[in-house]
Formats: C-alpha cells, sequence, structure tokens
C-alpha cells in the first residue's frame, strides 16, 4: 500500500504509480477485515460544550528544570520524547525521574480511585540494557536510589516488544513509564527490523494510544545517529505530544533540554542541567557554571548574554587568531554557525580593516552549548578583534548585538532581561549604543 496516497491495486515497489511517492523502505500493517470493521465503529463523537475537562492538572517529574521545559510537569496521558545523542543523558535523567516519582509519597501522579493499590509504581522498560545494568546506575546516582521503598516502587521490564509492553502496562498500572528507548522496540505485526522508520512509527503509535487510553504519562528515548540506518526522532515528532532534544558536549558538563515541540506547553522553553558524578542536576543560574572557569584579562575572551529560550545567560566566547599554515585559511567554530562565523569574519576583514586573510580563525563557546542567538555576534566580532590584536576587553562587559552585512551594531530583542542578568553577576551591557558599528565598537572597548 502506498504510503502517500492509499493505492492498492497492482503489485509495485518503490515508486507509487498513482502518486509517484517512493516507498520502498516502509513496511505497513495488513490490516485484517475483522479489525477494520471493529474501527469503523469505534471514533466516538462529542458535542464541544459535553466534553468533560480534565482539571487534575499536572505532576511534577521531581526535576525542576524538566518540569518547567514541560510547561509545569506531566498531564496525564502525555507522551513525551527524549531526543538525544547516545550518551548525553537520557537514560540518566529518566532514571532520575523514575526514581523521584515513585519516592514522591510513591504516586504523584495519578490520583485516581482505581489506582490506589499501586501508587507510586514507575514501569521503566530498559530494552536497551539489562535490569542490572539500570540497577547500577541507580546505585551510582546515590541519594534516592539508596533508598529501598523508592526502589520498590520502580519495575524494570526487560522486553524489545511493545505489544509484550503495552500488556505489562495494564497489568502493573504504573502512574508513569519509561520506555529506553522507542529504536529498540517493535511489533511482530510489521516485518521489518528494530529501528527501520515503519517499526519505530508503529510503536510509538501503539504507545500513545495506551497512554492517551490508560492516562498514564509516558517517557520515550529517541536516539539520535548520524547514519540513517536507525530512524531518528523525527520520525516520531508528528506522533508524540512533546518533543525534548538534549543538547550539549558529551564531554562537558553542560546539557540543555530543550522542548521542540509541546501540545501541553511553551515551546521554547530550555532546562539546563550538569553531568556530575552523581547523576544530572539541575542548575538554576547557569551564568555561574558558564563563567565559572573564566581567565580574566586575557585576549579573546568576550562575555555575552544570549536568550535561550525564555532565560537569559552569560556565556563566554572565546577566539584565537593564528597566522595560517595553508593556502586557504581554517575557520572552526564550536557552538556557533559555521556560515554566520564567515560572514563576521568578512565584515571585520571589510569594514572594520582588521587583516584576517592571512590567519586561521577558532571561535568557540565554552560550556559545550551551541547557540542560535544573533546576539552573540557582537561578542563573537570582538573576540576576534581582541585576539588578532592581542588587546584584552575591558573588564565586566558584557557585549550583546546583532552585527549586519554593513558593519552596523543592531539591538536585539529582550535587551532587559539581559542586562538584569549582567547586572546579577556583574557586568555592564555593552550593546547598539555603546559602538553605531563594529569598528567603533572594537575602538571602544578593547583595552591599549
Ligand atoms: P546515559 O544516560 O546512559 O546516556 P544516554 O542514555 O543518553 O545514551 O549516560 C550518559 C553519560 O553520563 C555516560 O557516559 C556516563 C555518564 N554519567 C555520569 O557522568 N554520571 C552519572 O551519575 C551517570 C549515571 C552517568
Ligand atoms: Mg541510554
Amino acid at each position: 500500500m502506498c504510503q502517500q496516497c492509499g493505492y492498492t491495486q497492482s503489485q509495485w515497489a518503490g515508486r507509487c504509480p498513482s502518486c509517484d511517492t517512493w516507498n520502498s523502505l516502509v513496511e505497513t500493517v495488513e490490516e485484517s477485515q475483522a479489525v477494520k470493521e471493529k474501527g469503523k465503529s469505534s471514533g466516538r463523537l462529542y458535542q464541544l460544550a459535553k466534553v468533560k475537562v480534565d482539571e487534575r492538572g499536572r505532576t511534577g517529574t521531581g526535576e525542576r528544570e524538566l518540569d518547567e521545559v514541560l510547561g509545569g510537569g506531566l498531564v496525564a496521558g502525555m507522551v513525551v520524547l527524549v531526543a538525544g545523542e547516545p550518551g548525553i543523558g537520557k537514560s540518566t535523567l529518566l532514571t532520575q525521574v523514575a526514581l523521584k516519582v515513585a519516592a514522591a509519597g510513591r504516586g504523584g501522579v495519578r490520583k485516581s480511585k482505581e489506582s490506589v493499590g499501586n501508587v507510586g509504581k514507575v514501569l521503566y522498560v530498559c530494552g536497551e540494557e539489562s535490569a542490572g545494568q539500570v540497577a547500577l546506575r541507580v546505585k551510582r546516582l546515590g541519594a534516592f536510589g539508596a533508598d529501598l521503598r523508592v526502589r520498590e516502587g520502580v519495575w524494570l521490564f526487560e522486553s524489545t516488544d511493545v505489544d509484550e509492553v503495552v500488556a505489562k502496562g495494564e497489568e502493573v498500572k504504573p502512574v508513569l513509564v519509561v520506555v529506553d528507548s522507542i529504536q529498540i522496540l517493535k511489533t511482530e505485526a510489521l516485518t521489518g527490523t528494530a529501528g527501520s522508520v515503519g517499526q519505530v512509527r508503529e510503536c510509538a503509535q501503539r504507545l500513545v494510544l495506551w497512554a492517551k487510553r490508560a492516562e498514564i504519562p509516558v517517557f520515550l528515548v529517541g536516539h539520535v545517529t548520524k547514519e540513517g540506518s536507525i530512524a531518528g526522532p523525527r520520525v516520531l515528532e508528528h506522533v508524540v505530544d512533546t518533543v525534548l532534544w538534549f543538547e550539549g558536549e558529551r564531554s562537558q558538563g553542560l546539557r540543555l533540554v530543550r522542548a521542540v515541540k509541546n501540545r501541553f506547553g511553551p515551546t521554547d522553553e530550555v532546562g539546563v542541567f550538569e553531568m556530575e558524578g552523581k547523576g544530572l542536576v539541575g542548575v538554576s543560574e547557569p551564568s555561574k557554571v558558564l563563567l565559572a572557569e573564566r581567565t580574566k584579562g586575557v585576549p579573546g575572551s568576550v562575555v555575552s548574554v544570549v536568550i535561550e529560550g525564555t532565560r537569559p545567560m552569560l556565556v563566554e566566547m572565546q577566539a584565537l587568531v593564528v597566522a595560517t599554515q595553508l593556502p586557504v585559511p581554517r575557520r572552526v567554530a564550536a557552538g556557533v554557525d559555521m556560515a554566520r562565523l564567515q560572514m563576521l569574519v568578512a565584515v571585520l576583514t571589510r569594514r572594520a580593516n582588521l587583516h584576517l586573510e592571512g590567519s586561521d580563525i577558532f571561535v568557540n563557546v565554552t560550556g559545550g552549548i551551541k547557540l542560535a542567538d544573533r546576539g552573540v555576534d557582537l561578542a563573537i566580532c570582538l573576540a576576534i578583534a581582541s585576539a588578532f590584536l592581542n588587546r584584552p576587553l575591558e573588564e565586566r562587559v558584557a557585549a550583546v548585538g546583532e552585527v549586519g552585512l554593513l558593519g552596523e551594531v543592531r539591538r536585539v530583542g529582550g535587551l532587559d532581561k539581559r542586562i538584569k542578568e549582567a547586572k546579577k553577576l556583574g557586568y555592564r551591557v555593552a550593546s547598539a549604543e555603546s559602538g553605531k558599528s563594529v569598528e567603533a565598537a572594537i575602538r571602544k572597548l578593547l583595552k591599549n
């Protein structure tokens, strides 16, 4: 059957003879007649005025930063996809959530009558690891995991079969389900291997259906991989209610959890965590962490205030400029967009008369976070100029502003918020007012 138009006549593979959509790698479930007939009568019609509004509200996950990203906590039947590269901390975070939900009086999530006997049960489906491995991680996490009563509330289910998971969910009646990961699950109804587009989508759909029916919140872990052999979280974005992306460098401490889709809350919220020896710890003041190791008075280092989601943060931009050994000098960017860096270097060369043609340029955002905010342009320019001219920036100045192709510095949104955050840590914000052009800003802000 064609995924796009539903064309079923005649045998074909590859392009659909009807709508010409490429179909080859996607398997589908052949529905039996019985299922079709049952399906026909399962739809229900409601008059809007008579639909009951669920006012039970939200329940916390025990991780404040995560709750904020979710828009205040979990909603019954909500399915949340937690996506990120392997090793970034998805399992760690969700193990912590499992422990904390189990700990919260063993049953904070659902308060309906029928679940009284099962308060606080969390079902953790570990298809990827053995129960022993999860237990090892719990031991490492210390604190909550050490309490036997808490551990009694967490049920580990080693399985890779989605239908088995649903059946176990029905049996255990947990208040929260964690599936680690969706790519390891499969259903016998499809022929494809676990991790294929068809399997991942079908498994997620089955879990979503069940979650809605049982009114239980479900976390799905989804790996992002460079190769295409495993279907990525993008396949699932429309199936789930909320998509959280885990960002950060595996080798560095700070992790950002960003809501890119949220049916039950804002989408631009960001949660900040730090990976420590005992798991992920929520960071309420990321600016402090990001600037903690800053060496002052060194050329090439400039502080900026970015807004991630709705939250201002002080970050340090670093630049290194060295004479090149190559015919085409290198431009290397970590944490900022490469094309943006190329543009800013061009602006500096042409509009601020910095002769960067013969230099390799490296730019880095400390803390391993990735920035999309244009407000860091000025800081990048100042950092490069500072490194090139070997003159440090004035102390206690945070540079904020977008830089245009004419070499002009522009104001960016949320300036008040940025100024306030900078003030907290004793920084003064230099923005569009302090110099109308990058060149003027360089003259004004770099020490001699
Ligand atoms: P993990 O959560 O398993 O990542 P994912 O599920 O996203 O693949 O592990 C993340 C990394 O964090 C892993 O390399 C080990 C490390 N880690 C810590 O540094 N401290 C800890 O307390 C734990 C549990 C893991
Ligand atoms: Mg994992």
